[in-house]
């Protein structure tokens, strides 16, 4: 993208003679870039989550409303949960609500990573919708794709997962596998576990437990967003972000 927008300015300030002309006062810069004069860093937001865990539906459903606000602010990513376990025949993880879980998981994992943001969430959103026993079976993963407007064979998300949905292709597996692994770096225990920019905030485990700062969706949005401004440098003082 930067790349991009400074051989713009470069191809235009050859084209008009005016190489003279400071980048970062080009009027081309600034209208490309949205009128942002800040870098735009995203906050890091995790959620330690299982597909077929009530506490994880749960938490993904206070963030349906959290990410109406702050969907262009953070750079979301779920982490699973779950036990390596090389003797599982088929994912080589033990996941607490069964296989199809480990399937549900995988078939998340390759949609947040191929889909983009937005249809990553009507994914799962929908996979969450069509009920936890649901989840997990590929012709759920097959229907929430369609209705995210997942092009399934184009973006990649059908390889990644197992062309027929079934959450078993070798990249989704090695993607399942990291995940946990990452969760256990990350000291992530419980379904759900959010944390925000590396922080954890709130754990919903039966009940909400360890969220110093609130558990609402307003709660979350007021957090990510002082985050945001911390990490672009936005005094509060100067610019309401709301
Ligand atoms: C590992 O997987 C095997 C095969 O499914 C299972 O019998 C065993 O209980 C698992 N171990 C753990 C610690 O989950």
């Amino acid at each position: 993208m930067t790349n991009l927008l400074l051989s713009l300015v470069a191809v235009s300030a050859f084209a008009f003679g005016s190489l003279a002309i400071p980048k970062s006062h080009s009027p081309l810069l600034v209208q490309t870039e949205h009128e942002l004069d800040y870098a735009d860093t995203k906050v890091p937001v995790i959620l330690g989550v299982m597909s077929r865990c009530p506490d994880a539906l749960l938490c993904e459903s206070v963030f349906d409303h959290v990410l109406k606000k702050v969907i262009d602010r953070v750079d979301l990513s779920l982490s699973f949960i779950g036990a390596i376990n090389a003797t599982e025949p088929t994912f080589g993880v033990t996941c607490k609500h069964g296989p199809l879980e480990c399937a549900g998981n995988v078939q998340e994992l390759c949609a947040l990573k191929y889909a983009d943001a937005t249809q990553f969430w009507e994914f799962l959103q929908c996979q969450n919708y069509q009920g936890r026993d649901k989840i997990g079976l590929a012709e759920t993963a097959l229907q929430c794709a369609n209705t995210a407007k997942i092009d399934w064979e184009a973006s990649g998300v059908g390889a990644c997962t197992g062309l027929d949905g079934s959450g078993t292709a070798s990249e989704g597996v090695q993607l399942l596998q990291e995940s946990v692994r990452a969760s256990q770096e990350l000291g992530i225990k419980n379904s759900c576990t959010v944390l925000i920019n590396g922080k954890q905030v709130c754990i919903h485990d039966g009940t909400w437990k360890q969220c110093e700062n609130g558990h609402t969706p307003h709660d979350f949005i007021k957090q990510i967003n002082e985050e945001y401004n911390r990490l672009n440098g936005i005094n509060t003082d100067d610019r309401v972000i709301v």
